[in-house]
């Protein structure tokens, strides 16, 4: 098989956009990429790139010393500030909360069902359960796929009318598309990913991309 050149990651600078630089990340795209890999290989792969992108994201917590008395004397230690609740768009966005939670254990859950429409792309609403102090928490977003935006930005609107004003976004694969979206209409959002890629096809599927997501995960092919 012929290797593509590298024009399949898109290199860029937008604003709110942080792309993880990880060899371990490179490798396991590669893995989630490559039709041939069965469900359970994709699901762990997909996990410790989860851990990596949770690792990044808390690089944004805010924290309150504390003091903490070890065996030998009492010193200066750290506790997260705020409440941090995790919000999966269900439902591929689940295989990213059990290595989120595993690294921010206190982190409470909140869930939204959305389902792009077939035809038209656009996200429908069937599920809605999250805690009730979005406010003072850091709210994160979690789907693995970032592609014309419009689930990440219905889900966004969603938690700022609950009260969420820290919302940041966890992604596996975004593409330039859905990028912009979320700039334009949220650019109060930081979004992390672990790989932009090149752009959306005719069915608004993230090229080169992984496929769905969903299906991948859970073996609904
Ligand atoms: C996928 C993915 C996102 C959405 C991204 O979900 O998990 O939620 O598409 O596309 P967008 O940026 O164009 O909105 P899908 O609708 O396939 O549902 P699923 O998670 O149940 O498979
Ligand atoms: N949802 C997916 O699961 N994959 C894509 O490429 C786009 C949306």
């Amino acid at each position: 098989m012929q290797v593509p050149s590298d024009k399949n990651t898109v290199h860029t600078q937008m604003k709110n956009l942080t792309v993880i630089n990880n060899p371990l990340i490179k490798r396991d795209i590669t893995y989630l990429r490559d039709e041939e890999t069965k469900e359970y290989q994709f699901r762990l792969a997909l996990k410790r790139i989860a851990y990596i992108l949770a690792s990044e994201v808390s690089k944004n917590f805010e924290l309150t010393e504390i003091s903490v008395k070890t065996p030998l004397e009492v010193t200066i230690g750290h506790k997260v500030k705020k409440d941090i609740i995790l919000v999966p768009i269900l439902r591929a966005g689940l295989s990213l909360v059990e290595a989120f939670i595993e690294m921010i254990p206190y982190a409470k859950v909140g869930h939204i069902g959305l389902q792009r429409d077939e035809k038209t792309f656009q996200p429908v609403e069937y599920y809605y359960k999250a805690p009730k102090n979005l406010g003072a928490s850091t709210v994160i977003i979690l789907d693995p796929m970032l592609a014309t935006g419009g689930s990440a930005s219905v889900a966004t609107q969603f938690l700022k009318g609950r009260g969420a004003s820290e919302i940041i976004m966890a992604s596996l694969i975004a593409a330039p598309e859905g990028v912009n979206k979320m700039e334009q209409e949220h650019p109060n959002v930081k979004i992390y990913t672990a790989q932009l890629d090149r752009e959306l096809n005719a069915s608004a599927y993230i090229v080169p991309g992984l496929g769905d997501a969903g299906d991948r995960t859970f073996g609904t092919l």
